[in-house]
């Protein structure tokens, strides 16, 4: 059964949370069918689908229609869609594009950063929030481990209980040191989903493409259950092997 925001957030304390970003409708399929408790529709999607440079080329139009597909995919399961960079530049441009998000298929949205204004207009409006604090891919310049030192790891803790504050039911935490991230996921009343962030957070999120092993190099944070690039290297020469010898079809 679907879980809810509400769900999710109770799961604190008593059970981790499982979560993986998917893109496509078969790839949604297979994560409900493994019973995971959420979907990101991250913008990721760029960088590990689209071969982007960063997520800031994504755009609300490519989110929706990947929000869509994972739907078709996942009926049963919570989807967050992640608003795409400046889709969320201002709280009424927020809430039209949260809403669009939310028509495709999403059971809540995820933003970046400390918006706090703009995460209490949503929550307000009936929008269920995700925050995303630590590393935040939309805004920074290079792809580093944050909160290494006292200030750093001050602005973490600062900005994860604004966020909670603010009315977010999750809180991704990204790319920090594991003590710190235990320490955030003990200050904040809220579920914190680790990518990167030790294994005291109260979930975890994996982009589905680092977890198949399918790209060339993936963050060092990440696990590979699968190497799907290989796999798909082989069998793609094989065919064509096939086809060459007239063995296939
Ligand atoms: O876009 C995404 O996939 C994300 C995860 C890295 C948490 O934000």
């Amino acid at each position: 059964m679907k879980k809810s925001a509400a769900d999710l957030r109770e799961m604190k304390g008593k059970e981790p949370i499982s979560m993986l970003t998917a893109y496509t409708c078969p790839i949604a399929r297979c994560l409900e069918r493994a019973g995971i408790d959420v979907i990101l529709v991250g913008d990721t999607w760029g960088m590990v689908e689209m071969g982007f440079e960063s997520t800031r080329q994504v755009t609300m139009e490519h989110m929706c229609d990947n929000i869509a597909a994972v739907r078709r995919g996942a009926p049963d399961t919570h989807i967050i869609g992640d608003m795409p960079y400046q889709s969320d530049a201002n709280a009424e441009v927020a809430l039209g594009n949260a809403r669009r998000f939310i028509d495709a298929g999403a059971d809540s949205v995820k933003l970046e950063g400390p918006k706090y204004d703009i995460i209490e207009k949503l929550v307000t409006e009936g929008i269920e929030v995700c925050g995303h604090t630590g590393l935040t891919p939309q805004t920074v310049s290079s792809f580093k481990q944050v909160g290494r030192d006292e200030r750093e790891a001050n602005r973490v803790l600062e900005h994860a209980a604004g966020l909670a504050n603010a009315g977010c039911y999750l809180v991704v935490l990204e790319h920090i040191p594991a003590e710190l991230g235990e320490e955030v996921t003990r200050s904040i009343d809220i579920p914190a989903i680790g990518i990167g962030a030790g294994s005291a957070c109260d979930g975890q999120v994996l982009v589905i493409n680092d977890l198949m092993g399918l790209g060339d190099r993936w963050p060092p944070f990440s696990k590979q259950y699968l190497h799907l690039a290989e796999l798909l290297r082989e069998a793609a020469a094989r065919y064509a092997r096939e086809v060459k010898q007239r063995v296939f079809p």
